[in-house]
């Protein structure tokens, strides 16, 4: 067996090797420039690479595509996504999840047009000062768009850093360490190619399940494969369950395909967004649903169960529906056509809780194009 210095890999030995293999085999995405221009010394659009951080954020790269590449055709810089009327691009943003993100990003494209001239601040210090920048995307973004030695963190790049150093520690304590580890090995040269090459070989090949260790640059040099167990990494504290909630969703439906909606609160989860009426959604699990919190009397008929998992609890509502023989005038709610909820601002979980009242309700995409 080779030995390893106790500290792990020299941090000098890891950019090289990392900067070679994302040469050849850096995945090509709408919002990258490719690692030759990046050479030749251009520097990716700050708006795009910002638009493309906050996305990835919420999801993986192959569902932030079509996101990404519609809000630059809808709103091409970041002083138009700045006059977008917030209910555009909350609706553009819809399934993507965690709204208030979406709240963030015009504010932050305001503040941009507004107090910058509509160029993005250069540094990670000044990026930060932005609405709903946070550690991660003033890291990602000042090394990615302008070249700053910063330190990006996020999930993929923690694995492959508590592998190539056996970090013991379980997340989220690590991070600390593991932030001095990314900036020691953080060249100054090409510091956005070094994050994203960390990513895609993350994403690619240092994958949180059977990574594919034979095909890695950094095999090595790394102590995780040389315990003959680099799954282990990162080290997983032991997991709490989530509470869970309960409630129910009443799915309102008029003879002519109108189904009752209404807005939530601004405030909270899912702030702003239009839902079907619910009853309060509570940690009692009796199992007892109040018909008398139905938004009218009627015969209600169970239409199945959805469950929904947000960062904190476990949502589990159960779905009823009633045909309305005609749309009842209701002051805080409206009837929408069952064929405009593709476009509306729905949350996923509304969305499930339609799907099982109306198992049509989002299939008009499907029957077009079938
Ligand atoms: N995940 C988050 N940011 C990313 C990026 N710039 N490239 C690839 N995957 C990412």
């Amino acid at each position: 067996m080779t030995s390893h210095p106790p500290d792990g890999p020299a941090p000098g030995l890891i950019s090289p090797l990392l900067l070679a293999w994302y040469d050849r085999h850096h995945r090509i995405l709408p919002w990258r420039i490719t690692p030759q221009m990046a050479q030749d010394g251009v520097l990716p659009e700050p708006y795009h690479v910002w638009l493309s951080e906050v996305m990835l954020q919420q999801t993986t790269v192959g569902a932030v595509k079509p996101y990404f590449t519609n809000f630059l055709a809808r709103w091409p810089t970041v002083e138009d996504l700045a006059a977008a009327p917030v209910e555009d691009v909350m609706a553009a943003w819809a399934g993507l999840g965690y709204y208030a993100r979406a709240r963030n990003l015009k504010k932050c494209a305001e503040a941009v047009a507004r107090d910058h001239g509509g160029r993005f601040p250069d540094t990670e210090e000044g990026l930060r000062q932005l609405p709903g920048i946070g550690d991660y995307t003033a890291a990602a973004v000042a090394a990615i768009a302008f070249n700053r030695p910063a330190a990006v963190m996020d999930g993929n790049i923690e694995r492959v850093v508590t592998r190539l150093y056996t970090i013991e520690t379980p997340l989220p304590a690590a991070k600390p360490l593991i932030k001095k580890k990314v900036a020691a090995l953080t060249p100054s040269d090409r510091p956005g190619d070094c994050a994203q090459a960390m990513m895609d070989l993350g994403a690619t090949i240092c994958t949180p399940k059977r990574p594919s260790c034979v095909l890695c640059p950094l095999r090595e040099i790394c102590r995780g494969l040389k315990t003959d167990d680099p799954e282990r990494f990162p080290v997983k504290a032991a997991k709490k369950d989530k509470p869970v909630r309960v409630g129910a969703a009443f799915i309102a439906v008029t003879d002519n395909g109108h189904i009752l909606l209404r807005r939530r609160i601004d405030s909270g989860l899912l702030g702003g967004m239009t839902e079907v009426p619910t009853t309060s959604w509570t940690a009692r699990l009796d199992g007892t649903v109040d018909l008398s919190e139905a938004p009218f009397e009627g015969a209600w008929q169970p239409s199945g169960t959805v469950i929904h998992v947000f960062t904190h609890f476990e949502l589990r509502l159960s779905v009823w529906r009633l045909n309305a023989p005609a749309p009842l005038p209701l002051h805080d709610a409206w009837w929408e056509p069952v064929t405009n909820l593709e476009r509306a601002a729905l949350p996923t979980v509304m969305k499930k809780a339609i799907s099982a009242a109306i198992p049509e309700a989002f299939r008009t995409a499907r029957k077009v194009s079938s």
